[in-house]
Order: C-alpha cells, then sequence, then structure tokens
C-alpha cells in the first residue's frame, strides 16, 4: 500500500507574518491527519519554517535546486543549503520553472540527480499543456519528461523519487482535470515505470496537482494510481489544506 502524500507548493507566496499563521493553523490541526504532509517554503523561510515545525509530523521542501554544491553562482541555493535547513524535499521541474525559467527536459534530470545525490527526496514535475494535449501529444510529453530522468538517473532511483503530475492547463486555472482524465495519465506513467521495473513502479508515490482542493481532492484522490496532491492555492489557507490532508 503506498501511503497518500500531501505536500503543499506556496511558490513566491509568504511573508514572516503570513508563514507563521499559516503553519501554526496548519499544526493546530494536524491531530487527525494520517497523510504524509511537505510543506515547499520559498527559501528564505526555510528556517522559519523549520523552527516552527520541530516535533511535528510536517516535513519541511524547497522549490527549486542548484546542480552544484557550492561556488560562483551568484543567486543560486544547493542541495546541501536546502538540507542544512531541515528539509527533506525540493520540488524538481515544475511546469512555471519549465516556461518561465527555461528549463528543459535534460536539465530537470540533472536537477532530480543533485538532489538524490544529496539525501533530498525530489517532488518530480511532469505534464502537458494545454495545447499539447489537444494535440493528443499527453502521452508522448510526460514519456519524455520520465524517460530523460530515467535514463539519468535509473529506475530503482525512483524508490527515493516522488512523481507530480501537474497538467499544466490546471495549475492556478481553476480547472481541475477530471479524476478520469488524471488517472489515465497516472496509470500511464505507473506503466512507463513498470515497463523497467514493476516492483518500484508500485511503490512510486504519483500525486497530482492543478487546482485541487478541499471539494475535489477527494474524488481525485480515491482514483487507483493517485497517491496524493501537489497543492499550490488551497495549500495557503490553513484548513483548506488540512481538509486535503484529511483525505488520505
Ligand atoms: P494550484 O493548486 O494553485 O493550481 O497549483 C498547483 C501547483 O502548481 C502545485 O505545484
Amino acid at each position: 500500500m503506498r501511503k497518500t502524500i500531501v505536500a503543499g507548493n506556496w511558490k513566491m507566496n509568504a511573508s514572516k507574518e503570513s508563514v507563521n499563521k499559516l503553519v501554526l493553523g496548519i499544526l493546530s490541526g494536524m491531530g487527525n491527519v494520517s497523510s504524509e504532509v511537505v510543506v515547499c517554503a520559498p527559501f528564505p523561510y526555510l528556517s522559519q519554517v523549520e523552527a516552527l515545525i520541530t516535533h511535528s509530523q510536517i516535513k519541511l521542501g524547497a522549490q527549486n535546486l542548484n546542480l552544484n554544491m557550492s561556488g560562483a553562482f551568484t543567486g543560486e541555493v544547493s542541495a546541501k543549503m536546502i538540507k542544512d535547513f531541515g528539509a527533506q524535499h525540493v520540488i524538481v521541474g515544475h511546469s512555471e520553472r519549465r516556461s518561465l525559467y527555461g528549463e528543459t527536459n535534460i536539465m530537470v534530470a540533472e536537477k532530480v540527480k543533485a538532489a538524490l545525490d544529496n539525501d533530498l527526496i525530489p517532488l518530480f514535475c511532469v505534464g502537458e499543456t494545454l495545447e499539447q494535449r489537444e494535440a493528443g501529444e499527453t502521452e508522448s510529453v510526460v514519456d519524455a519528461q520520465i524517460n530523460t530522468v530515467v535514463e539519468l538517473v535509473g529506475i530503482e532511483a525512483f524508490l527515493n523519487i516522488i512523481v507530480a503530475y501537474e497538467p499544466v492547463w490546471a495549475i492556478g486555472t481553476g480547472v481541475t482535470a477530471s479524476p478520469e482524465q488524471a488517472q489515465a495519465v497516472h496509470a500511464f506513467i505507473r506503466q512507463l515505470l513498470a515497463n523497467k521495473d514493476n516492483g518500484v513502479a508500485q511503490q512510486t508515490p504519483i500525486l497530482y496537482g492543478g487546482s485541487m482542493n478541499a471539494t475535489n481532492a477527494n474524488e481525485l484522490i480515491a482514483c487507483a494510481d493517485i497517491d496524493g496532491g501537489l497543492i499550490g492555492g488551497a495549500s495557503l489557507k490553513p484548513e483548506d489544506f488540512l481538509q486535503i490532508c484529511r483525505v488520505g
């Protein structure tokens, strides 16, 4: 049985005050949550969140990393630094980084490797644009995104990777993939992995992301191959986020 994982991606939304309120709000409702819960904070707030979640079951993640360990990379943050603040997870290959910052499949694969090499669990994002979906390219796009990573790190590494299927057209739009649409792609991803190693495929968590909220989380997470959610907007509201966390 794969456990349910609910991860919040706060994106570039935070202040010292809002982080305090949000984390304390989530902490106060964790009593009846059995899902694994991760919050992915912007870099400057990792330390603050680390302190707030000490001794709780909430895990900390970052939203990006640089490939290199240290050196002359002005403005960048390494896996080692992320770990230094108690984070265990890092989002890699989010569609916003692919589209706004030019991250290619190979760059994403290299970041997945850098995370794994430093014992960080990558929340590795894949997904098609609306244009690609309408052109019937969903499977080939996702196939290329996944295979580039498999080729670099090997299938066994997926025992330490969380995959997140985030159709770009569903992110921040309020248009969620239907459970049928999401399940179809999740099953496709699991089959892709199973073609390399069925044992690994059965253990790899595959989360859905894209306008998941307190209302639709239930029916999405109920699907056979949907193992939880990567939540944007709704992760900024403690009650909504907690309701999703309670689904698992
Ligand atoms: P929304 O939940 O705001 O659509 O964002 C999803 C997402 O991009 C999570 O990484």
